[in-house]
């Protein structure tokens, strides 16, 4: 794993991969007291001439930094973060699965590591990135049955919700447990105000089909900005598609023809239903539909088998 510190209102020390391990931590820490502290994920995928790729690191580089901001902590520059990306993937080659098999999933993470007794910015921050290998999910075959929730909420408005804050996820897993517990695969979870507009589910954005028009809530400070949700948009766009960014009701989820979510860990996930208010509605699910389409496109980008005209992929070796 890289590792890098910094003290308040300074710049990152240059950082060094080490052994992966436990790190020393004082129990005052910033990130164990009051959740300062943000994270990443993103992926180094194996190309068919063993070459590795990254998939635009320099997009988790920048949301790292204005999650730093909103939480009041120091972040790396956007090189840095992509030099440590890079040093990690390298560093952990020999982990990255062959193609079509997985990639080498990679959390970069910022904590307040020095002690604050009150509630103020810690005085010294550790950056580091940690990496493991991961297998392909292919949702085709088991698609999502999501749940959405009228009793948690995953953030509100003027908090943390839009960027990607450790104390976005644990307040998310009770809800997820009952689902789970319930027999679905996810959460859907909607504007804590109105409690009827559609925001996101607990590690991914929602996106809804209907007709040749292919909507997703907008990303109004409630939602994580994700980068697979912006990637998927533009190609999205590039193959003859309409796509709006805006406020979403339930509703129009028991109405769409085809629903899917996008993240980093799961790229496009097929949901197979939607349950809400003791309601199930299910999907078409299967290799024709719009979702499909999209993955094969950027997963084909990510792994180096579809022409990368976006200019997204970073060949680091
Ligand atoms: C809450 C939340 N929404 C959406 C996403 C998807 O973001 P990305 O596509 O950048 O992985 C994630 C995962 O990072 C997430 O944790």
């Amino acid at each position: 794993m890289y590792v890098a510190k910094c003290t308040r209102n300074e710049s990152f020390q240059q950082g060094r991969l080490s052994d992966y391990g436990n790190i020393k931590l004082s129990p005052a820490a910033g990130a164990l007291n009051y959740g300062q502290g943000v994270f990443e994920g993103t992926k180094a995928f194996r190309r068919e001439d063993g070459k590795i790729l990254l998939f635009r690191p320099e997009q988790n580089a920048i949301r790292m930094q204005i999650g730093a901001d909103r939480m009041c902590m120091e972040a790396p520059s956007i090189q840095q973060f992509v030099d440590a990306v890079k040093q990690t993937a390298l560093g952990n080659k020999r982990w990255i699965p062959s193609p079509g098999k997985g990639s080498l999933y990679m959390r970069p993470l910022l904590l307040g590591t020095g002690p604050t007794l009150g509630v103020a910015p810690a005085p010294e921050y550790t950056f580091l990135v940690y990496a493991s290998p991961v297998s392909t999910y292919f949702k085709v075959k088991s698609p999502l049955n999501l749940y959405v929730s009228d009793e948690f909420h995953r953030t509100t408005r003027g908090g943390a919700g839009g960027v990607k804050s450790i104390t976005n996820y644990a307040p998310v897993m009770k809800a997820l447990l009952s689902a789970k517990e319930q027999g679905f695969s996810d959460v859907v979870y909607l504007d804590s105000v109105h409690k009827k507009y559609l925001e996101e589910v607990s590690t991914s954005n929602i996106f809804l089909v209907k007709g040749n028009v292919i909507s997703t809530p907008a990303t109004i400070g409630t939602i994580l900005e994700g980068i697979t949700r912006k990637s998927v948009i533009d190609i999205a766009r590039d193959l003859g598609s309409k796509v709006e960014e805006r406020s979403i009701e339930v509703g129009k989820l028991m109405e769409a023809e085809e629903v899917f979510t996008t993240g980093t860990a799961m790229s496009i996930g097929s949901v197979g239903s939607v349950t809400y208010n003791c309601k199930r509605v299910k999907y078409k699910t299967g290799n024709d539909l719009v979702g499909q389409k999209l993955y094969k496109t950027l997963v084909g980008i990510q792994v180096g088998k579809v022409e990368d005209k976006y200019n997204w992929v970073v060949q680091i070796d």
